[in-house]
């Protein structure tokens, strides 16, 4: 063996006797300094191949540089290991220091939620469109009766709903009682009052209902759509929706609008796009369920009653409306595959990125 050759050996094997014995980040930091920082181990020896022959050279660099990509890879995976037992151990001891940057992420990432909302709201804004924000406690009127559904509605059911317990149906007057907003929808009718026609808002914001299980909770969050002009047709909402969700996820997805029913709108339908997760190929893919396709939105033309409500006149303009869930669209997205992840504040989750 060469005496290089004896070198790289001893190296490599001193610092594989050293790695296995460390046991915080810190000292690892100071293992990869020893090894590879200025005055390290591996850099004496790339110094020395300045004394080397110029045949000698390049078998002795490839040896070398191969000997720099190992520990440095070493170190990586004893980084990794480190950082899990860390965290899970600061977990235990209920020490997660909650001020600190996350880990792998730059730091002031917003939640993904959050993320999803900027990402829509800038691509529908792209479009023509600006932001109306209404109240999550609201009016039985602006929830339910001005979006066509009655207190008999049959539709109302759907959307288990939140009354507070301090305004109970008195002298008959329900459409006062209030409630914790069952969707986003009633900022439709609240924007229509407050700006007229012309009219191109989204409407992102909590919504609340009875419902509580892996895939539903009491609070989640809605982005609402809507747009009143004069001669709109179904071709322009079903374009700025496919624009909407091929800029969402960065590519161009198939679509499919199926019939579907909303009081509030006529015809409405619902946009269902290929699976974001097998594009159709798996059969017991989870997120789509083997079926292929993904059902992202609620939409339709307005409802002539509900402009009519809006104070515009249904005669003169018409429009259309869509709704979608975003902690839906931020699941599909960032691959979360349980809905409470994202309300329940476990940190850890988003600390190292791993399934808790
Ligand atoms: N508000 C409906 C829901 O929550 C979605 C929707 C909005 C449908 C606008 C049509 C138009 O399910």
């Amino acid at each position: 063996m060469s005496d290089l050759e004896n070198q790289v050996e001893e190296v490599k094997s001193s610092f594989d006797r050293a790695v296995v014995s460390i046991a915080t980040t810190d000292a690892l930091q100071k293992l990869k300094v020893q090894y590879l920082g200025k005055k390290g181990a591996l850099t004496v020896l790339l110094k020395s191949l300045g004394s080397l022959s110029p045949e000698e050279r390049p078998l002795a660099g490839e040896t070398l540089n191969a000997l720099r990509d190992a520990l440095e890879q070493k170190i990586e995976d004893k980084r990794q290991t480190l950082i899990r037992a860390e965290d899970a151990e600061a977990e235990a001891l209920g020490r997660v220091d909650v001020t600190l940057p996350p880990r792998g992420r730059p730091a002031g990432a917003f939640h993904p939620v959050a993320q999803t909302m900027h990402e829509i709201v800038a691509i529908m804004q792209g479009l023509g469109y600006s932001v109306a924000l209404g109240p999550e406690i609201e009016e039985d009127y602006y929830n339910f009766e001005c979006l066509n559904m009655p207190s008999w509605h049959p539709a109302r059911d759907m959307q288990d709903t939140f009354y507070f317990p301090d305004s109970e149906e008195s002298d008959g007057e329900t459409s006062k009682r209030r409630l914790l907003r069952t969707h986003t929808s009633p900022v439709q009718v609240r924007a229509m009052l407050r700006y007229g026609a012309p009219l191109r808002i989204v409407c992102p914001g909590r919504v609340y209902r009875r419902d509580n299980d892996p895939t539903h909770s009491p609070m989640f969050n809605q982005l609402e759509g809507l747009l009143v002009e004069k001669d709109v047709s179904f071709s322009v909402l079903k374009g700025s929706l496919i624009e909407l969700m091929n800029g969402f996820f960065g590519r161009e997805l198939k679509s499919r609008f199926r019939a579907s029913y909303f009081p509030f709108t006529e015809p409405s339908m619902e946009l269902d796009i290929e699976c974001v997760e097998c594009g159709g190929k798996n059969s017991n893919c989870r997120v789509c369920r083997g079926t292929g396709w993904l059902e992202v939105c609620g939409m339709g033309m307005t409802h002539p009653f509900v402009i009519r409500a809006g104070g515009i006149d249904p005669e003169e303009y018409n429009g259309f409306a869509f709704g979608m869930g975003l902690d839906r669209m931020a699941m599909l997205k960032y691959g979360i595959n349980d809905l409470r992840y994202l309300f329940d504040g476990n940190v850890s989750y988003f600390l190292s990125g791993r399934d808790a």
